[in-house]
């Protein structure tokens, strides 16, 4: 169990260009220093706004120890709270989503509004305030039709992954889509193999069949770098663009986020087996040939814009060894199932593929927790995305863990 210096010192033994060490993956303490220094601190994805769809629509998460409820008031925005009771502390909401008129808290019914006021509370006297017993906001933000929450304190600035992610999601009209399937798994390994497995497609002809059919595994479009080194990257970004779709790789200064649209091998439009549309073209789209727009946002999750539907991940940590990827489709409100898309056609090739990777994923956990592992290196070429994402978060760790350390100093 390392304690905070053995952290810096691992941190500082790390090797640029090789995977983490084992510790990373396994330690208990490793994942409190992740969630006490990124997750509790950080912006983190929480569900697609579409799961929001009215007054009164909820939904919950655990992020660490912290219960969470989003919902959307009766004003039609949407809001994040503690799901904790603020008469003796009951998880007010139990269920993963929902519908209610007003909050009620199970234990004695005190009763809150969707924007978290308290409405009601039996008996409590007539120098009781309801005012004071508010549910306890937790920062919310909504970019590209992604709810976003933060439990620091102090959120970090928010407003420019907004407006990137506003900017080049617009055409797929967010706000105009409804959830079509939604699925949740569970990852026997460390969220942070998760998210290595995400950043490169060196594993992808070896493990996803359904993908590669339409998916361009070329590391020069799918890699850390602009995709406009691809000559088929750049010929379709110069499309895109020209039909006022925005595509150019945009990367955050402290590489934490990144937007880029690519093209799909061939002629597809979309992630099906035989490549074509799974639901009807977004209205906002100019055409179906657009590719997949790609959206990181560190540490959890990444999203693919299509023309005709969108797909939304969520990365959550359970433990040093579990992690839950929830994976959301959204089509198009007016389109409906049976008449204008298939469920099976829409989701098929992103259920199998969250399978392999589960199934990578899990292998690489038992690997790692051999005492024979050791740190390997990545291929410049292939795993250029895993390289950004363990520097960025080797660096961002660092240096929250040495500001940590300096402010007890100080104390
Ligand atoms: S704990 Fe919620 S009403 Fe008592
Ligand atoms: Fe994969």
């Amino acid at each position: 169990m390392p304690a905070k210096n053995d952290l810096i010192t691992l941190l500082n033994a790390q090797k640029t260009g090789f995977s983490l060490s084992g510790p990373f993956y396994t330690d208990a303490d490793i994942l409190a220093a992740d969630m006490e220094h990124i997750w509790l601190k950080e912006w983190i994805f929480a569900a697609s706004a579409a799961e929001l769809p009215k007054a009164g629509s909820y939904v919950t998460l655990q992020l660490g120890k912290f219960p969470v409820v989003i919902a959307r008031g009766q004003d039609g925005v949407v809001r994040a709270f503690h799901n904790v009771c603020r008469h003796r502390g009951q998880r007010i909401c139990s269920k993963p989503s929902g519908n209610a008129v007003k909050l009620v808290c199970p234990y004695h019914q005190w009763t809150y509004e969707t924007d978290g006021r308290l409405l009601w509370a039996r008996d409590m006297g007539t120098d009781f305030q309801p005012s004071q017993h508010g549910l306890k906001p937790v920062h919310c933000e909504i970019a590209a039709g992604m709810v976003f929450i933060c439990l620091a304190q102090t959120a970090p600035d928010f407003s420019g992954v907004k407006a990137a992610a506003d900017r080049y999601s617009a055409p797929h009209r967010m706000d105009d889509l409804k959830v079509a399937h939604q699925s949740r798994i569970v990852e026997n390994g460390n969220w942070k193999l998760v998210l290595e497995n995400n950043r490169e497609c060196y594993h992808c002809a070896g493990s996803h069949p359904s993908l590669c059919r339409t998916f361009n595994d070329d590391p020069d479009l799918v890699g850390a770098d602009d995709s406009l080194s691809s000559p088929v990257g750049a010929a379709h970004v110069n499309r895109c663009e020209d039909a006022g779709l925005p595509s150019r790789y945009l990367i955050s200064d402290n590489e934490q986020w990144r937007l880029v649209r690519i093209p799909f091998v061939g002629d597809a439009v979309s992630y099906t087996m035989d490549g074509k549309a799974a639901a009807p073209l977004i209205p906002g789209m100019p055409f179906a040939n657009a590719g997949s727009l790609l959206f990181f946002h560190y540490p959890n999750t990444w999203n693919h814009f299509l023309s005709d539907h969108v797909l939304n991940f969520r990365v959550l940590p359970i433990s040093a060894t579990e992690t839950e990827v929830v994976t959301t489709w959204l089509v198009h409100k007016d389109a409906v199932e049976g008449r204008d898309y298939n469920l099976t056609r829409l989701t098929e090739v992103w259920e199998a593929t969250n399978d392999e990777d589960r199934r990578v994923v899990e292998e690489n956990q038992i690997g790692i927790n051999s005492p024979a592992y050791e740190s390997g290196p990545y291929s410049a070429r292939q795993e250029s995305g895993v390289i950004q994402f363990v520097d960025w978060y080797v660096s961002f760790l660092k240096r929250a863990a040495l500001a940590a350390q300096s402010a007890i100093a100080a104390e």
